[in-house]
């Protein structure tokens, strides 16, 4: 059987410099390891060439990705022309626009290519600007890229799954894109078990259980154990255990378990149930480390710098970025192998 190799172009959401494309990158590892390469790295976008990917999966798992193109010509400004004049739609129909991914090519002017290409390109196929079977961009970052789009990842589903909509609310709700991007930094195979040991309102298991992955969680707080529980039952998500429990029974309840997604309490809104932060989270490590099958992820939020260097006492860092909240409050997201 013929494995369909492809350069796929994905178009990276602004929310954060670092973090889309690590998405990227964790995903294609999870779902193909080994089979996708990268090709690029520009502002705003990245190519791989992948290997039999399901772009229908990758679309239902990604957050912070716009959308997924099929990389048909990259090229630099002064030979765009001529290379995209080579290239001609394969299907009966056709559209195409041209967007500049931030301050690049500002000599360029847009319309002058959208019309001097489809001029080219309507002698092969027919233009229809409402449903077209091929929707072709001209992408212009560093280089300039012609890509026929694949997908458009619907972030309207975020969004109404923001934690003031769901039937238990708190302050300490992670948005539910970085819950997914979280889950998905965690590299968790399908049939894998997650674990968030600090669950608070649900948000992390909630996208676990979305993507179809099987998860347990559990919470100190009574109020936070039921408000997750309903908020699960409100979501959708396949049905996950919440236990209530302090972490460190949790974890060593639940046998295997190949992956932790985390956002433990900072000791401001998110309580600590009155343990100093630095011992509970000592304890935490020490704890992650041991539930953790070899090789497995643990990805966490932490209030600072001196956490990211604790947790470095019991894992091997493998990425980390800081997340400014507001003034006065920057998370580290780190992921730990
Ligand atoms: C920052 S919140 C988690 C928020 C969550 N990610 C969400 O989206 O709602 C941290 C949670 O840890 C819980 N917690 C604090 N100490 C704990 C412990 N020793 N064992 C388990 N949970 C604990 C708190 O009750 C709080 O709900």
């Amino acid at each position: 059987m013929s494995v369909i190799v492809m350069d796929l172009l994905f178009e990276l959401s602004g929310e954060h410099q670092h973090l889309p494309m690590m998405e990227v990158r964790a995903v294609l590892e999870t779902i193909s390891p080994g089979a996708a390469k990268l090709l690029l790295q520009e502002p705003g976008l990245c190519v791989f060439s992948v290997e039999g990917i399901s772009v229908k999966h990758l679309e239902m798992t990604l957050a912070m990705t716009r959308n997924i193109l099929l990389r048909e010509v990259t090229s630099k400004a002064g030979s765009f022309m001529e290379e995209a004049g080579k290239f001609l739609p394969k299907a009966p129909s056709f559209r195409i626009r041209a967007t500049r991914v931030g301050e690049h090519h500002r000599e360029c002017d847009l319309r002058h290519i959208v019309k001097e290409l489809g001029r080219q390109y309507s002698k092969a196929s027919r233009v229809d600007l409402e449903h077209p079977e091929q929707d072709l961009r001209v992408l212009l970052s560093e280089s300039i890229h012609l890509c026929s789009v694949l997908a458009k990842i619907d972030s309207s589903s975020f969004q109404a799954r923001k934690p003031n909509n769901r039937p238990y609310f708190s302050p300490v709700s992670l948005h539910p894109k970085l819950a997914r991007v979280m889950v998905n930094l965690s590299r968790t195979r399908a049939g894998g078990k997650l674990m968030d040991p600090f669950c608070g309102t649900g948000g992390i298991l909630i996208e676990a259980g979305l993507i179809g992955l099987d998860a347990v969680g559990g919470d100190i707080d009574l109020k936070m154990v039921e408000g997750t529980r309903a908020n699960l039952a409100h979501s959708g998500a396949r049905s996950i255990q919440v236990h209530l429990c302090d972490f460190q029974e949790l974890a060593s309840h639940d046998g295997r378990i190949d992956s932790i997604v985390t956002d433990p309490p900072f000791g401001r809104s998110a309580t600590t149930a009155g343990e100093p932060l630095n011992k509970l989270m000592s304890r935490a490590y020490a704890t992650m480390r041991r539930a953790l099958a070899p090789g497995g992820h643990l990805v966490l939020t932490v209030p600072s710098e001196e956490l990211v260097e604790l947790g470095k006492k019991h894992f091997e860092l493998v990425e980390s970025v800081s997340i400014r909240v507001h003034k006065s409050l920057t998370r580290w997201l780190c992921v730990f192998r």
